[in-house]
């Protein structure tokens, strides 16, 4: 049995488990128990409604451990490896994955809308019934399966909080910047939301050369997290209007790429105005349901040459991205040991769920 923290209706307080029953894995899947597990913004949105589960669920999708059995036909995994879960299992043979969209799989697809794994149907019995688990992976468990093609090989001397957080924050964050926008050496850059995912779209956009990256929040603490990971200057939107402060540092024109990485209406309003013409805006963050993407066809789109781009996990294609980034931060040029803010216990995700809506953290990471 497992201990898991399992969602049971919206807005309730996640309950923590000890009775889950966890299957052994089927052909194609692995058994992993869990070392770590970040606790996202996307776990809250699906807490608190914003994104749509069927409950009860095993939340959790950011997360890395240690392979324990490996099911039927699975080849590339064996017990004892050490792996981080790709909330996006990447099948490799679909239409988008022979066209270089992995992170569009069609396989992935599927099972993140069924709340199950790839067949659509779950591994985890808690309280006489099914557990959903979320985005093909629920790793608010002590123990998980997940489809061996979302589970990715990383070297065994990785600190396996770190690991975690590559899962999706980081994949996610450095990808915006990296894959899916074209960041050209000395573009100005600005990121709307230096959450955990944010702060990766700017090391990501130092990475990729931007001259200089301008950082908007509301939180200070932020701001000042910010700096450490390569903005070089910062807006605070709780003190007017971003859109024409970013103006204004960039003689009226706009921004040259501007990341919107929280998901709210208002901002993604903001991020699209504050682009210059012929600029890029990217959509990482994930909105309600009803949000829009509104402009004037002409003057904001057509006259302006405005790119506006969604961004789905980073545009990433783990298995080329995982290995690149654990080796950018063996090198020293990725930070993540610093977007650790908290390691809790799995007793404590409600109050990290607490400590994400005051802003106070980068990520919270349980530590199994
Ligand atoms: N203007 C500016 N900053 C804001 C505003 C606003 N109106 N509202 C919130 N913020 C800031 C918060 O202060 C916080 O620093 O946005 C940041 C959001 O960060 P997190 O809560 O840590 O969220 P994160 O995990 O980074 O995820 C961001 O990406 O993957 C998606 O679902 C995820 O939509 C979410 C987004
Ligand atoms: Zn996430
Ligand atoms: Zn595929």
């Amino acid at each position: 049995m497992a201990k898991a923290a399992v969602m049971t209706g919206v807005d309730a307080p996640l309950e923590i488990r000890t009775d889950v029953e966890v299957e052994s894995p089927r052909a194609g899947e692995v058994k992993i128990r869990m070392a770590a597990s970040g606790v996202c913004h996307s776990d809250l949105s699906m807490q608190n409604g914003t994104m749509m589960a069927a409950t009860p669920i095993v939340l959790g999708h950011e997360g890395a451990g240690v392979i324990e059995e490996v099911g039927e036909g699975v080849t590339e995994l064996a017990p004892g490896d050490h792996v981080v879960i790709s909330w996006v299992p990447q099948c490799g043979e679909c239409f988008f994955c022979k066209r270089g969209q992995p992170q569009l799989c069609e396989v992935a697809n599927m099972a993140l809308m069924s709340g199950g794994l790839l067949d659509g149907t779950t591994r985890f019995t808690s309280q006489g019934g099914p557990l959903y688990q979320m985005a093909a992976s629920g790793t608010f468990s002590e123990v998980t399966i997940v489809p061996a093609i979302g589970a990715v090989k990383i070297p065994s001397d990785l600190d396996m909080k770190v690991a975690a957080l590559i899962g999706c924050g980081v994949l996610t964050g450095t990808g915006a910047a990296l894959n899916t926008a074209s960041i050209r050496k000395g573009d100005v850059v600005a990121v709307v939301g230096c959450g955990g995912v944010g702060l990766n779209v700017i090391q990501g956009a130092r990475i990729a050369g931007a001259g200089e990256i301008i950082a908007i929040d509301m939180n200070e603490i932020k701001l000042q997290m910010a700096k450490e990971f390569g903005a070089t200057a910062t807006v605070n939107a709780s003190q007017g209007d971003p859109v024409s402060q970013v103006m204004s540092m960039t003689e009226q024109r706009g921004a040259d790429v501007a990341f919107e990485v929280i998901g709210l209406q208002q901002t993604i309003d903001q991020t699209i105005t504050m682009v210059r013409r012929g600029g890029q805006a990217i959509l990482v963050g994930v909105p309600k349901m009803d949000a829009m993407v509104n402009l004037p066809a002409f003057f904001g789109m057509v006259l302006a040459e405005k790119t506006i781009k969604g961004c789905w996990y980073g545009s990433s294609d783990v298995r080329r991205d995982v290995p690149k980034l654990v080796d950018l931060y063996k090198k020293g040029e990725l930070k993540l040991d610093e977007l650790i803010s908290r390691t809790i216990s799995i007793e404590q995700v409600n109050e990290a769920f607490d400590a994400m809506k005051t802003g106070e953290v980068a990520r919270s990471v349980i530590a199994y």
